[in-house]
């Protein structure tokens, strides 16, 4: 896919008092989407329900985040983190995530994410991270300044 670089540069800013929630099946494909979770990602639901999650996955993400994600739910745990994702339009948008599993009579039936607001010097710190992470593992890197 072609990208035109400065679409990337478009930042969705979560409202302090948004909390965007979105289900998954045990595969990661989207079940449920709140409200806000399509209006910060640009998308209606029906054009997420059925997806994989990574429809919002961002390029300047590493994998590695998301092996530990996964790695968490398959050990039966929870996985707190700060993730950059992609908006419809190619903007973006910074959300701290708690991904944990949906028990029904205590059997998995499914994975929930709630993601809260996440502030400029944390987006600022994770944004440095995740690029060293991703030249550390020979992943795509882009150079962002910040004023
Ligand atoms: C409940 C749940 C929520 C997730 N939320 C996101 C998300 O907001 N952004 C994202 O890029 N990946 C999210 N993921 C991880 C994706 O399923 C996927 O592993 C990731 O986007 C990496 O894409 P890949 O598997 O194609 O490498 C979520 C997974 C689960 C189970």
């Amino acid at each position: 896919m072609q990208y035109n670089e400065s679409e990337f540069l478009f930042e969705t800013e979560v409202p302090l008092e948004e909390i965007i929630i979105s289900r998954t099946d045990l595969k990661g494909n989207i079940t449920y989407a709140n409200e806000t979770f399509c209006e910060i990602s640009g998308y209606e639901a029906d054009e997420l329900i059925g997806k994989p999650h990574n429809i919002v996955r961002h390029p300047d993400m590493p994998s590695a985040i998301f092996s530990e994600l996964w790695e968490a739910l398959y050990n039966g745990e929870h996985w707190r983190g700060i993730i950059k994702n992609l908006r419809k339009d190619r903007g973006y948008y910074w959300v701290e995530a708690i991904v944990s599993g949906v028990f029904k009579d205590g059997v998995l039936v499914e994975y929930k994410s709630i993601r809260s607001p996440v502030s400029r010097d944390e987006k600022i710190m994770h944004q440095k991270l995740y690029d060293k992470i991703r030249e550390e593992n020979g992943e795509k890197v882009r150079k962002i300044t910040y004023e």
